[in-house]
């Protein structure tokens, strides 16, 4: 799988399943740019992926910082290949076990805001760059319950379910232009942010619901995401690839 000489963007990419997913992306000779909100974490997450990655700063929920952003990849790297949106609201316990009537206005919107709505405005502008070189892919990373439902967590689930339609869009709005777009949608991945997020009896039962009795190990979702990315995937654009260890089967 080569992606030598690709230019991959992967948006809040500093920990977590981001940096996985630029490491495989530098791993097989991609350029990685990362993102992060504070600068002082991008040198050492670039440090780990190793030589060709750059880190610049990106707030989603920012307009200004998106326009920055662009503009600073189209004068360094000139082009995209690769757009993951990976970027999303740090889990909130508080938020995470409200029902739907009393999850409040602002809830539901701080988690749009960055999950859909970042997401919608990054791609918004890459899109442009990915249509004048009439090539490239747009990943957005989903989850689960955006397709099954769950019995909390709505603002999460319907923000994931919002990328799952975008990615649809992209493909057929975008397919004349060679841009390819998908979703994924994980189930339970061992990440930090996932681990701090629950407790150890949600973790054994998060473990034992999917067939395969564990939880997702980030660089095996990465790897996957990279080679969606690569021409291995190269006739198959629009759809969402469930990778959850077998617990929603569709
Ligand atoms: N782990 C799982 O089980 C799981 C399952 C399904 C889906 N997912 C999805 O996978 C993605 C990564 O999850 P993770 O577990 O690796 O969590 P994570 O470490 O918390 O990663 C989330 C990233 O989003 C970035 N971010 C947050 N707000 C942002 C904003 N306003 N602008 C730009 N970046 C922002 C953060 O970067 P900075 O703080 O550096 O800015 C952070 O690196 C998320 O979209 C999550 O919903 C995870």
């Amino acid at each position: 799988m080569s992606l030598d000489g690709k230019i991959g963007i992967v948006t809040g990419g500093t920990g977590g399943l981001g940096l996985e997913i630029a490491r495989e992306l530098a791993r097989n000779g991609a350029t990685v740019i990362i993102t992060s909100r504070k600068k002082s974490k991008l040198q050492k997450a670039c440090n780990i992926i190793g030589k060709n990655s750059y880190g610049i700063e990106l707030d989603v929920i920012r307009t200004k910082s998106i326009v920055q952003f662009i503009n600073r990849i189209s004068k360094d790297f000139n082009t995209v290949d690769v757009l993951v949106n990976n970027a999303g609201f740090p889990f909130e316990r508080k938020i995470w076990f409200k029902k739907v009537h009393d999850v409040t206005d602002t809830e539901l919107l701080n988690i749009l805001q960055v999950d859909l709505f970042g997401s919608f405005r990054v791609s918004k502008e890459v899109l442009k760059i990915m249509m004048e070189k009439r090539k490239g892919v747009i990943i957005n990373i989903a989850s689960t319950p955006a397709i099954s439902g769950h019995s909390c967590g709505s603002p999460y689930s319907i923000a994931k379910a919002g990328l799952i339609s975008m990615a649809k869009h992209i493909a057929l709005e975008y397919g004349q232009y060679n841009i390819r777009s998908y979703s994924v949608a994980l189930g339970d991945i061992d990440t930090q942010a996932m681990r701090k997020s629950l407790s150890k009896s949600e973790l054994r039962k998060a473990k034992n619901e999917n067939t395969l009795k564990r939880l997702g190990r980030p660089e095996e979702i990465a790897k996957s995401i990279v080679s969606i990315a690569s021409e291995n995937f190269s006739f198959s654009t629009g759809n969402t690839l469930i990778i959850d260890g077998g617990k929603v089967i569709i």
